[in-house]
């Protein structure tokens, strides 16, 4: 993820997700690559965080993390729970889709920034399955399409 450096997010952005977030749902893979649960959103925000796994038995325990071994909506009520009425976040493509499946994601933040990847986790990656419709929060217009227009960055 070296690659998500250099962007400007608007301001209060962070301290909003500090505040609205109570507890993280995360998978395997992404806490094996970052197993560092104090780090989230730059440490700015501190909670319980919830890993779900096949095999929790070989995981290095830390404060203040949960390794689930269980059916994706279990961890997600479990999650909830834990989150005391503010916001369960899915920190994981892959379990987000298993979610989007079972109609269990309430909200989708998406955050766009400028850099094409050619390879990694998509975003979304659902093969045989339908397009899943999506309506804006953040504006009147629910169904507005974002336009955004970049150029590549020429690097010497
Ligand atoms: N943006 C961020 O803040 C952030 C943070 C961390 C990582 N990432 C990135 O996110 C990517 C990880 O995405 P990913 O989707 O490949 O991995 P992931 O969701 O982090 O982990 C996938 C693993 O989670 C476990 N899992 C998923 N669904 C499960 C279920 N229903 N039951 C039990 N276990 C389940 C499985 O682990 P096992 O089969 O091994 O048990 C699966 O292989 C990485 O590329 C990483 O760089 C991003």
């Amino acid at each position: 993820m070296d690659w998500m450096t250099g962007f400007s997010f608007r301001s209060g952005l962070i301290e909003e997700y500090a505040e609205t977030t109570g507890a993280v749902l995360g998978g395997r893979d992404g806490w094996d690559a970052y197993p560092d649960a104090g780090n989230i959103y730059g440490g700015a925000w501190e909670g319980p965080l919830f890993v779900l796994t096949h095999h929790p038995e070989d995981a290095q325990p830390a404060d203040g993390v949960t390794f689930l071994s269980c059916d994706v909506a279990e961890a997600v009520r479990i999650g909830l729970e834990a989150a005391g009425g503010k916001n369960l976040e899915v920190f994981s493509p892959t379990i987000g889709r298993q979610l989007l499946e079972r109609g269990l994601i309430d909200e989708v933040d998406l955050h766009i920034v400028p850099v094409l990847l050619g390879d990694g986790v998509r975003l979304f990656d659902n093969p045989g399955s339908g397009p899943v419709r999506l309506e804006l929060l953040n504006g009147d217009d629910h169904s507005a399409a974002v336009n955004l227009r970049y150029r590549p960055v020429t690097t010497s």
